[in-house]
């Protein structure tokens, strides 16, 4: 709980000093009622005006995280398995994943506060590439490539095209490694389009969001997204977004 100038300064809203004034002077008010004394505690979720405007109490917060295996893409599970947030304990605001990876995908997920960010990265129209690397059982062949760059029917649904491009092959274990850049994140997406081909997914990890890479992070890492990068993020989905409405 935190007192209620220091909110509004937190916010950007305007300094403390002001922050003072502008309670003093009835200006603000915590869930519609107006409070005009200084020392008064915010609680989480209060909604918090100064005239008609409506102030932001969390700074808005964005990190790149490395999901490691065994962990799920949620803020608290039912059968006590670790959860992404969990790895953000030490972090003040409140965060969780933008997207999902499932439990045993590693990589790259993105993790904000920011409501209007996570639904502007997560929404179908934004066309983020995502890249993966994947190992599947069985040696892929060039018609399987084909069908699935062109577009394979998921549940009715077509898939969009994608880019696949193999890496390795282990003739020996009868594996192949490969790279898969999508352009849309439909539940078990990747896992699915190999499995309906005959190929089981063994291992499964995402490499970059939008061009947003993990860098130097070691699994259960998480660094700062940048402003630029942010900002970046948010001009590449609305600009697919505008491309595809066309
Ligand atoms: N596709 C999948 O099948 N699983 C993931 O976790 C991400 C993409």
């Amino acid at each position: 709980m935190e007192r209620l100038q220091k909110v509004i300064a937190a916010s950007g809203y305007t300094s403390r000093r002001k922050a003072e004034d502008l309670i003093v002077q009835k200006r603000v008010r915590v869930n519609g009622e107006i409070v005009s004394e200084l020392g008064y505690k915010v609680k989480r979720g209060d909604l918090i005006m100064v005239d008609d405007k409506v102030i932001e109490s969390e700074n808005k917060v964005y990190f790149v995280f490395y999901k490691p295996k065994s962990c799920i893409c949620s803020l608290k599970d039912e059968f006590n398995r670790k959860c992404v947030v969990d790895y953000f304990e030490d972090i003040k605001e409140r965060v969780y994943p933008v997207g999902r990876l499932d439990y045993d995908t590693t990589g790259l997920l993105l993790m904000s506060n920011d409501g209007e960010f996570a639904n502007l990265m997560m929404h179908p129209s934004s066309h983020l590439e995502k890249i993966y690397e994947v190992t599947v059982n069985g040696l892929v062949n060039g018609n399987t490539l084909h069908s699935l760059e062109k577009g394979v029917y998921l549940e009715g649904v077509k898939t969009l095209p994608c880019k696949i491009k193999v890496t390795s092959k282990d003739i020996e274990h009868k594996t192949t490694k490969l790279m898969i850049k999508l352009v849309e994140g439909k539940n078990r997406q990747v896992k699915k389009m190999f499995e309906m081909m005959g190929h089981n997914v063994k291992r499964l990890h995402r490499l970059s969001v939008g061009g947003i890479t993990l860098n130097q992070l070691r699994p259960g890492e998480y660094r700062i997204l940048k402003p630029q990068e942010v900002k970046d993020l948010k001009k590449l989905a609305l600009m697919k977004k505008n491309r595809y409405k066309k």
